[in-house]
């Protein structure tokens, strides 16, 4: 097999056949797979509350609805990282509110110092924490801060379930958390959405917006189980190199949009994520040999530099992520795809670069430049099961090539 047949997918989680088919049995013949799946999750992360829908931007849009309902209305402005998964901020238009922009550390991914105790809790409603690549945010300063200004706190791990801080499952800090179970993470059922909270009056408020959501129809039943075998079929890199080809799927591409529908999660993928979430100890630990693995090999240097984990956290490393200096990130990403190597340049601007949020954002002196920083400097490589020790070996070499050193 020569190379160009190889190439290892920027991220996802192996899924076999065999995994499919026992989930299609499961979901024909157990009819309480989604409440199993539920308590399940709330005894892995440990809280009291879960409720489940049709994506994490959903969850995130469903989560706002029912802050600002607790909140009657008073306040508006939503707080987000600079730097950060472009759903982050449609879920905020799309809940009516306006997007408020705290700066990143790049070195960290984590809001940089001072920018929450500047923000004025009078017009704040929550400030949204976003634990990018598995990797948490220091969720007890956030949560500490953010409160002691009256504001919620959001803690979005749609990225990073199955990490801790301070020994604390990451998604159930501040008032709500979520998770998400689309494609790229370790927990997947193609598409779905959970938010999570252990107390009771959000949990009462999220009922009151989750009620009477639409069902998931026939058809978005059908295109989840066409889209789970093309998944499972498809995600190998012995076969990735097939749909990587096809420029028109356009694989692993970011676009900010608000017309996502707000609906119950399809029942019948909970089987497949019920699995994996059984599966999820052994996923992680094998992310984490893989992310030490990188730790170890990487020419670290002025032009490659690591994310500094926050004291406290353990990662989940649902990706590796690194800073290139930014005159060498094409180059490296060009190499690492001629090399059979699916690695990302993650979200393509700083949130400040959005198009369709300039008139929302606020002027005035803020310049963001950690955010943007980061978008110009920042690289994924893959951890999942799929990477073997040559496919590292070579990721290694192909970066200290084309770095010179
Ligand atoms: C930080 C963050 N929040 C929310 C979401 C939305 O999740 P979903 O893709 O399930 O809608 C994502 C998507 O990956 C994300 O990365």
């Amino acid at each position: 097999m020569t190379r160009r047949f190889r190439f290892v997918p920027p991220a996802g989680t192996p899924v076999s056949v065999a995994d499919v088919l026992s989930s299609v049995s499961a979901a024909l013949t157990r009819g309480d797979a989604v409440q199993q799946f539920k308590r399940d999750l709330r005894a892995y992360v440990g809280v009291r509350f879960c409720e489940f829908v049709s994506t994490g931007r959903a969850a995130m849009t469903l989560a706002l609805l029912a802050l600002k309902a607790l909140d009657g209305g008073r306040r508006n402005e939503v707080v987000i990282p600079s730097y950060t998964c472009f759903s982050v901020p449609s879920a905020i238009v799309k809940a009516g509110l306006k997007v408020r922009l705290a700066d990143v550390d790049p070195v960290t991914l984590d809001f940089a110092p001072g920018e929450i105790e500047r923000l004025d809790g009078a017009r704040v409603l929550a400030v949204v924490a976003t634990n990018l690549y598995g990797f948490p945010n220091d969720l007890a300063a956030i949560t500490k801060l953010a409160r002691e200004r009256g504001m919620y706190v959001v803690d979005d791990a749609a990225q990073c379930l199955g990490a801790s801080i301070g020994g604390r499952q990451c998604g159930t800090w501040g008032d709500v958390g979520l998770y998400s179970f689309d494609k790229g993470k370790n927990v997947t059922s193609i598409d779905g959405g959970v938010l999570v909270t252990d107390s009771e009056p959000v949990a009462e408020a999220i009922a009151q917006q989750t009620y009477g959501l639409r069902g998931c129809t026939a058809a978005e039943s059908a295109a989840h189980l066409v889209k789970l075998v093309v998944y499972a079929a498809l995600l190998h890199p012995r076969r990735y190199w097939l749909p990587n080809s096809l420029p028109f799927l356009g694989l692993g591409t970011t676009a900010y949009r608000t017309d996502y529908p707000l609906a119950q999660y399809d029942e019948w993928m909970a089987p497949m994520g019920h699995r994996l979430l059984g599966r999820l100890e052994a996923t992680t630990a094998q992310r984490r040999a893989n992310a030490e693995r990188y730790e170890r090999l990487l020419p670290w240097g002025p032009k490659l530099q690591a994310i500094v984990p926050r004291q406290g956290a353990v990662p989940a490393y649902l990706r590796f992520p690194v800073l290139i200096h930014p005159e060498y990130r094409d180059p490296v990403l060009t190499a690492l795809r001629a090399n059979g190597i699916g690695a990302t340049a993650s979200y393509p601007t700083a949130i400040s670069d959005v198009p369709e949020l300039h008139s929302d954002l606020r002027a005035g002196d803020w310049k963001g430049l950690g955010g943007q920083e980061t978008a110009r400097r920042i690289l994924t490589l893959p951890t999942h099961g799929y990477v073997t020790d040559q496919d590292q070996d070579r990721i290694v070499n192909v970066i200290a090539n084309v770095l010179g050193v």
